[in-house]
C-alpha cells in the first residue's frame, strides 16, 4: 500500500473517531466495529498492512496508527461506561412515565353509618360509649329479663367461648352495665360488634353492628322516645321521610315496638327492596321492663325509660340501596371505591 493511502486512511480513522457520540449505543458499537472489528475493522486493517510500508514509512505511521487504536479504544471504552451507568440510573426513575393515580382512603360506609347516628344522638344529650364483645350469661340474657331456657340462649343461636361466656350477641348487655355503674339520668348509645350463628348469605352475617340506645329518667314516657326517633329520622333520612311504629314484642321492654321509615328506594309506593311493603324496618325498641330496672337495682317505681338498638349494617344498605350485606363485609375496591369522596 502506498504511504499517501495509507496516511489518507489515517485522518479518515481519526476523524471518525472524533465523532464518536454521547450517548447513542447503537452508533457506538457501530463505530467500534468500523474501527476496530476483528476481519475488516479499518483500524484493524491498517494496522496488519503495515508490514507493506517501506521500513521508514512503516515506523512513522506504525507509531501513529498503534496511537490512534489505543485512544479509539480508551474513547469508546468511556462513552460505553457513561451510557451504562445512564440505564442503570433510568431504571430507577423514569421522567417519562405518567404519574399514577394517587390513592385516597375514606371511612367504610358502616363506620359512617355508626358515627352519623351517634352524632345526632348527641345533639340531644346522648353520651356515646363502647363495652366488651365478651359477655357472661347473666348480662347478656338474665338481667335483660331474657330466661336462659329462651331460644337465644341456646347453644344454636350463640357463640359460647366457655361455660356461662357468650360473644355477645346485641348490644343491650350495656343497658345493664350501665344502669349499675350510674345513676339516672343516663342517655347513652353504644356501638358494637355483635355474634350470632347465623348464615352468611345476602341478609344474614354472623358479626354485625349493633347501636343500642337508652334513657333513664324520672317521667320519661313513650312520648318522648317519639319525639327522639323522629327527631333521629328527619336528621338522617331524606327529608319527608316517613316513620311507622309497630307493635312488637322484646323481653326487656314494655311495651315493645319496632320502627319502620318510608322505603327509600320507591318512596313508600312497593318495590322488590321492601317486599312491596312500601316500609323498611330500622330498630327494635320499647319501654325499659321494670324487671330489667330490678335485675339491675334501679328503683322502678321511681324512673321509666324507653331503649332501642338498630343495625347499622341494615341502615347502610337501605341508605345506600346495597342489595346483599356480604357486599359490606368483602372489601372489594370496585365497591368501597364509591364511597371515597
Ligand atoms: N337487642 C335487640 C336485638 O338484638 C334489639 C333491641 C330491641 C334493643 C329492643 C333494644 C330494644 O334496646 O329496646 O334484636
Amino acid at each position: 500500500m502506498p504511504t499517501t493511502a495509507a496516511r489518507e486512511q489515517l485522518d479518515g480513522i481519526r476523524s471518525t473517531s472524533d465523532s464518536i457520540p454521547e450517548a447513542d449505543s447503537d452508533r457506538i458499537s457501530e463505530i467500534r466495529r468500523d474501527l476496530l472489528g476483528r476481519k475488516s475493522g479499518r483500524l484493524t486493517r491498517l494496522l496488519r498492512s503495515l508490514r507493506d510500508l517501506e521500513p521508514g514509512e512503516r515506523k512513522e505511521i506504525g507509531a501513529a496508527a498503534n496511537l490512534l487504536k489505543n485512544q479509539v479504544e480508551s474513547a469508546l471504552e468511556a462513552r460505553e461506561q457513561i451510557l451504562s451507568q445512564q440505564t442503570a440510573s433510568d431504571d430507577e426513575v423514569d421522567l417519562t412515565m405518567p404519574s399514577r393515580k394517587g390513592w385516597r382512603g375514606a371511612l367504610h360506609p358502616v363506620t359512617t353509618v355508626v358515627d352519623e347516628i351517634c352524632e345526632i344522638f348527641r345533639e340531644i344529650g346522648f353520651t356515646r360509649i363502647v363495652g366488651p364483645e365478651a359477655e357472661t350469661e347473666e348480662y347478656n340474657f338474665t338481667k335483660l329479663n331474657i330466661p336462659l331456657d329462651h331460644p337465644a340462649a341456646d347453644m344454636q343461636d350463640s357463640f359460647y367461648l366457655a361455660p356461662g361466656v357468650v360473644l355477645r350477641t346485641h348490644t343491650s348487655p350495656m343497658q345493664a352495665h350501665t344502669l349499675e355503674q350510674y345513676e339516672p339520668p343516663i342517655r347513652i348509645v353504644v356501638p358494637g360488634t355483635v355474634y350470632r350463628r347465623d348464615p352468611f348469605d345476602p341478609s344474614h352475617s354472623p358479626v354485625f353492628e349493633q347501636i343500642e340506645g337508652l334513657a333513664v329518667d324520672e317521667g320519661i314516657s313513650f312520648v318522648d322516645f317519639k319525639a327522639a326517633i323522629d327527631f333521629f329520622v328527619a336528621r338522617f333520612f331524606a327529608k319527608g321521610t316517613s316513620v311507622r311504629f309497630r307493635p312488637s314484642f322484646f323481653p326487656f321492654t314494655e311495651p315493645s315496638a319496632e320502627v319502620d321509615v318510608g322505603c327509600p328506594m320507591c318512596s313508600g309506593s312497593g318495590c322488590s327492596t321492601c317486599k312491596q311493603t312500601g316500609f323498611m324496618e330500622i330498630m327494635g325498641a320499647g319501654m325499659v321492663h321494670p324487671a330489667v330496672f330490678e335485675r339491675c337495682g334501679v328503683d322502678a317505681e321511681k324512673y321509666t325509660g324507653y331503649a332501642f338498638g338498630m343495625g347499622p349494617h341494615r341502615i347502610a344498605m337501605i341508605r345506600h340501596g346495597i342489595p346483599d350485606i356480604r357486599m359490606l363485609f368483602q372489601n372489594d375496591m370496585r365497591m368501597l371505591s364509591q364511597f371515597v369522596d
